[in-house]
């Protein structure tokens, strides 16, 4: 691997993202030795005026739980924490930015023993409206200057943008400053085990291959369910909604790796190719393929208006033009405030043909993914009801994780799309034209919503969202099974 001074740089350092993911995330690669100390320094910067000291002690909550933690665990904390270097300043003066330069050449120069070139990592854990002026600053006063090599990356995350203009004006205004190559635009479900499962599955194994298309998949869902409403989050969400905060970037990512035909090889550019090619073929969503909802009581919340039309639920079913799966409807669906937490996906097989146990049945072949939680992949198939009579019953193929991969700690998605960061891999990270391909889909549809043309419909905290949702799934063909539930196994 590359060596080198590495400056790893989060902008934004006392805000929610930073504390919650970005430096639990840098502890746990830390903790794995991949920011050796001699080598690595993590800056904190953010307008408040604050010491070191009083970065780290807002952060130490969020690596260990103090409760459970060992003596060697509480060590690493304070090691880790020794890392940190807090500088303050505004995002759009040059002075705080200076600084921030200075101490990062600071740290390069006592670390000229290291072999290797200067790395500069910077993770805008910021609102996107100070993006442009944050690249900026970072392209006049802070790149990586040492004429031996070396780079500088930007780790930028959603929402880039509202619709398809006003992302492409941001992809415009830092694609002045920095070149393709040095964007990483995060997409945390990309980071997620069993998404990165995808390619894998679908063309490392004989199954799936004859299987995959309209011949004889029938539908396929890809849910997002939470518990959960949008707590405190209120006045970010709803500038947003829940197709621009779940659907236009984490669904659609998932739904690109589901239906894009096989890259030519597993080189980034080649995977990414493909899905820019996909998403180009989803045809325009017709209004009567979407269900909007809004929980009630999401307006008691004081940050969101009294007449607030902002879906918390949606619905919505995309079609591909192409020869694999023209007439198959992807049904991405997400919610909050439903009646559980997980996220799946579903592909409902077609009906046997001439089925001669059709009386019989309790429902299709379906392979599911559960990407979260208790992440696991199973096949629902029919057998034989075990006994003396002829009669059949549901039952499962299962690859649960936590019982198969005993022991083996799944990585949170920010710590291994940080790591792919620093190595320079940007097979996980949205691309330019993919970003505006999704943009493309969506934008007809938000513009909508936005002029008030597409009421969301209540729903009931803790249920499963609008009844009109489930009566679009089954327009589109989607059949439930009947007397059969996958619970995960227990250890
Ligand atoms: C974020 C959304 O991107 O993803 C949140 O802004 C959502 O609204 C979260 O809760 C879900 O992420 P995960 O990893 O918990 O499924």
């Amino acid at each position: 691997p590359e060596t080198g001074p590495l400056s790893i740089v989060v902008l934004g350092a006392s805000g929610d993202l930073a504390k919650k993911k970005t430096f639990p995330a840098l502890f746990h690669l830390y903790r794995q030795g991949f920011l050796p100390p001699d080598e690595v320094k993590i800056f904190g910067y953010a307008r408040t005026k604050i010491s070191d000291d009083e970065l780290r002690n807002r952060i130490r909550s969020y690596l260990v739980n103090d409760k459970g933690a060992s003596a060697e665990q509480v060590d690493d904390v304070s090691n880790f924490l020794q890392l940190i270097q807090y500088v303050s300043g505004s995002y759009d003066s040059e002075d705080g930015f200076r600084l921030l330069d200075k101490e990062i050449s600071v740290h390069e120069s006592l670390k000229k023993s290291v072999e290797g070139s200067s790395r500069r990592l910077f993770y805008l854990a910021l609102p996107p409206s100070v993006y442009p002026s944050v690249c900026r600053m970072i392209k006049t006063c802070c790149m990586n200057k040492s004429d031996l090599g070396g780079w500088t990356r930007i780790i930028v995350e959603k929402p880039f943008g509202r619709d398809l203009q006003s992302a492409e004006q941001l992809s415009t205004q830092i694609g002045e400053l920095f070149d393709e190559p040095q964007i990483y635009r995060i997409d945390h479900y990309l980071g997620k085990e069993l998404v990165q499962n995808m390619l894998v599955l679908r063309f490392a194994n004989r199954f799936f291959l004859p299987l995959w298309n309209r011949d004889n998949i029938d539908n396929v869902q890809i849910v997002f369910r939470e518990d959960f409403g949008t707590e405190g989050r209120g006045g970010y969400f709803d500038q947003y909604g829940i197709i621009r905060d779940i659907i236009q970037n984490h669904l659609l990512q998932v739904f690109c790796l589901i239906a894009m035909e096989k890259p030519i090889s597993l080189k980034p550019e080649h995977i990414r190719d493909e899905k820019v090619k996909v998403l180009e073929s989803v045809l325009p969503i017709t209004y009567d393929e979407v269900v909007l909802g809004q929980y009630e009581g999401y307006r008691d919340d004081p940050t969101v208006p009294d007449h607030s039309n902002t879906p918390t639920f949606a619905t919505v079913i995309l079609r591909i033009h192409n020869e694999r799966w023209e007439g198959v409807p992807f049904i991405l669906k997400a919610g909050k405030a439903l009646n559980s937490r997980k996220a799946e996906i579903r592909v409902q097989f077609k009906d046997v043909p001439g089925d001669i146990f059709k009386c019989q049945k309790q429902g299709r072949n379906e392979f599911v993914i559960r990407l979260q939680p208790s992440e696991a992949i199973y096949m629902k198939f029919t057998v034989k009801k075990p006994g003396l009579e002829m009669s059949t019953v549901q039952s499962e193929l299962d690859l649960s994780y936590g019982q198969r991969y005993q022991g083996v700690t799944i990585p949170e998605a920010y710590e291994r799309l940080i790591l792919d960061t620093i190595r320079g891999d940007q097979q996980h990270f949205v691309r330019r034209d993919e970003l505006k391909a999704s943009w493309e889909i969506f934008t007809p549809l938000l513009h909508k919503i936005d002029a008030g043309e597409f009421k969301s419909i209540p729903y009931k905290p803790g249920s499963r969202g609008p009844a009109e949702a489930d009566e679009l799934l089954e327009r589109a063909g989607y059949v439930q099974t009947h007397g059969y539930i996958w619970i995960p196994p227990t250890l």
